[in-house]
């Protein structure tokens, strides 16, 4: 049996190819997305992630989410990144977002369903705790939550914080807190699995689809990178969500580490920071599996399995 998955987006070009993973993957079930304010405004988010599906000619449900965190009405990207741009080079969605709302969508597929559903959040997590907010019962309901996102050794939006945690902390620390199995793929894991332009190359020779559309929006991410946050090599770049959907699959993909991890929300120069506690220096209990390594060529690998299907 396939496990079943929520893919909680900001679409987005890594979202893009997280999406494509969890839709092509025989060993996955995804069961619908939730789009969230992040990379970009929430409504390119959903119609970014309407033209992933309609481009691979997958039917999953789209329901749009939070337009903004939810106590910083000033945390919101309306500026296209380098790295995202606010539309995908993909064509214009000719499906149609679903009419519920992401919040009750969840709360509702939850409630219903025998606790078998992994929830994986790759943007900020406002939807996820505005869920938990109003349902607080949906938490039992949910057998593991894997989120890209959190940096250990430095961060990408702010010296401390990564991007995610950052754009909506409150909601982070509502979330890692909330009892739940917890698996979270930060940049210290994703910034270890760098796709590069051979490997680009090699995606648009599988001549599917999901394998052009990741060349197209890999090429833009890596780009945006060298020109704007190089790597330890040129010419390459993370794609963090996609991580996060490859280490349901095969947890081998990346190392983790049982710790306690609690999110800053009172900081004057690390609101968002991810504060792991890899030494027991604290009194919080292990909640957290966090990652500090990635396996690049398993990555790799998993990508072109994956991505050269066809729906
Ligand atoms: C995360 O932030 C977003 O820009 C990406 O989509 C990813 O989820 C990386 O910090
Ligand atoms: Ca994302």
């Amino acid at each position: 049996m396939p496990q079943r998955v929520i893919l909680d987006v900001d679409t987005g070009t890594d979202d893009a190819v997280a999406l494509m993973v969890a839709a092509l993957s025989p060993d996955l079930e995804l069961v619908g997305a939730t789009t969230v304010n992040g990379n970009t405004l929430v409504h390119f988010c959903t119609e970014n992630t309407l033209r992933v599906f309609d481009y691979i000619g997958k039917q999953i449900p789209v329901f749009e989410g939070m337009s903004m965190p939810l106590s910083r009405p000033d945390f919101v990207r309306d500026v296209a990144s380098a790295i995202h741009g606010d539309l995908l080079d993909l064509p214009p969605a000719t499906s149609k977002k679903q009419p519920q709302h992401a919040v009750d969508w969840l709360i509702d597929t939850y409630m219903a369903s025998d606790g078998d559903i992994i929830l994986v959040p790759v943007g900020p997590l406002t939807n996820i705790a505005a869920a938990i907010r109003k349902e607080p019962r949906i938490v039992e309901k949910i057998p593991e939550i894997v989120i890209m996102g959190g940096a250990h050794e430095h961060g990408n939006c702010t010296p401390s914080a990564e991007f995610n945690i950052w754009a909506d902390p409150e909601a982070a620390r509502i979330v890692v807190n909330c009892g739940r199995p917890i698996r979270m793929i930060p940049l210290d894991a994703t910034h270890r699995a760098l796709i590069d332009h051979a490997d680009c190359a090699r995606f648009r020779e599988l001549g599917s689809p999901a394998a052009i559309a990741t060349a197209v929006v890999v090429e833009r991410r890596i780009s945006g990178y060298d020109a704007t946050q190089p790597m330890h090599r040129l010419g390459a770049a993370p794609v963090h969500d996609a991580l996060a959907v490859c280490a349901i699959l095969d947890p081998s993909v990346v190392t983790t580490h049982f710790i306690h991890v609690d999110v800053e929300v009172r900081g004057e120069l690390t609101d968002g920071r991810t504060v792991c506690d890899f030494k027991g220096r604290g009194k919080g209990k292990p909640n957290v599996h966090f990652a500090t390594d990635a396996d690049e060529p398993k990555f790799v690998r998993m990508l072109s399995d994956i991505l050269g299907r066809t729906a």
